[in-house]
């Protein structure tokens, strides 16, 4: 099962911060799920909400900010021990560091408030330019904006993400739009679900796992990914259930 460390290694440093990410790759982590956004400038940043009151110390929307406004708040005030500055990094940024690992990432096209207009476009773009075509996956709540993420990257896989209330018949819908993945709340999942996806090859992958008994009923499941906010916790997991099969 891929480890896949949700908003980078958000358990335990500023989610969706360099550093963050950073930890998330030493802590032994598969794969990076991140989150962008647009701001007014269009520049594709990587923010989970569109309002920046919660992660930073300052107010307002994303898309109200350009880049070199919004650079200037710090992205780490939920972590007060982290004494560092830390900006909201421009997804740019994020795939020249990314670009120089093994990791894989998960992007997140946050589209549910606003639509921003040719997101799409632009994070394949960069994608594109850092030759990170076959290193990314895409998942959305929007899922018409994996359909035009297909249109742009037909190659690259997509993930429907859906809330705890799943989607009884998973499977088929996924098989039906093209995406490849299934990506439930953990109480969006049943056997019958499971069973569904199993049935027209969907891959199945979990958020936001930070439990011990959810991991384990992953595994019962045969579940693809974990996407938690404790990677270096499921890694050490996965590496001994791995021991245990030998
Ligand atoms: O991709 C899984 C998870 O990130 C979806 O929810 O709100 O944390 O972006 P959220
Ligand atoms: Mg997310």
């Amino acid at each position: 099962m891929k480890v896949i460390a949700h908003r980078g290694y958000s358990g335990k440093y500023p989610e969706n911060t360099m550093l963050a990410f950073r930890k998330a790759e030493e802590a032994g982590a598969d794969e990076i799920e991140l989150d962008v956004q647009l701001t007014k400038d269009k520049t594709v940043v990587v923010i989970h909400d569109e309002k920046i009151d919660r992660t930073t110390d300052g107010t307002g929307l994303v898309k109200d900010y350009t880049y070199e406004e919004l650079k200037k708040f710090n992205a780490a005030v939920l972590f007060p021990n982290v004494t560092d500055f830390q900006s909201i990094p421009t997804f740019e940024e994020y795939c020249a560091w990314v670009a120089t690992t093994a990791l894989t990432t998960n992007i997140e096209i946050k589209t549910g408030r606003f639509y921003y207009e040719d997101i799409e476009k632009k994070t394949v773009e960069i994608v594109r330019r850092y030759g990170l075509e076959k290193k990314v996956m895409f998942s959305s709540f929007n899922h018409m904006s994996l359909i035009r993420i297909k249109e742009l990257l037909p190659e690259a896989e997509c993930g429907a993400l859906l809330s705890d209330a799943g989607l009884g018949n998973a499977g088929y819908y996924c098989h039906n739009y093209g995406f490849e993945c299934y990506h439930p709340g953990f109480a969006g999942i049943t056997d019958q679900i499971v069973a569904d996806c199993r049935k027209y090859g969907i891959k199945i992958n979990v958020w936001t796992v930070n439990s011990m008994d959810q991991l384990e009923k992953l595994e019962e499941w045969g579940c693809n990914g974990v996407i938690t906010n404790y990677p270096q916790v499921c890694r050490a997991w996965a590496e001994y259930k791995k021991e245990e099969k030998r």
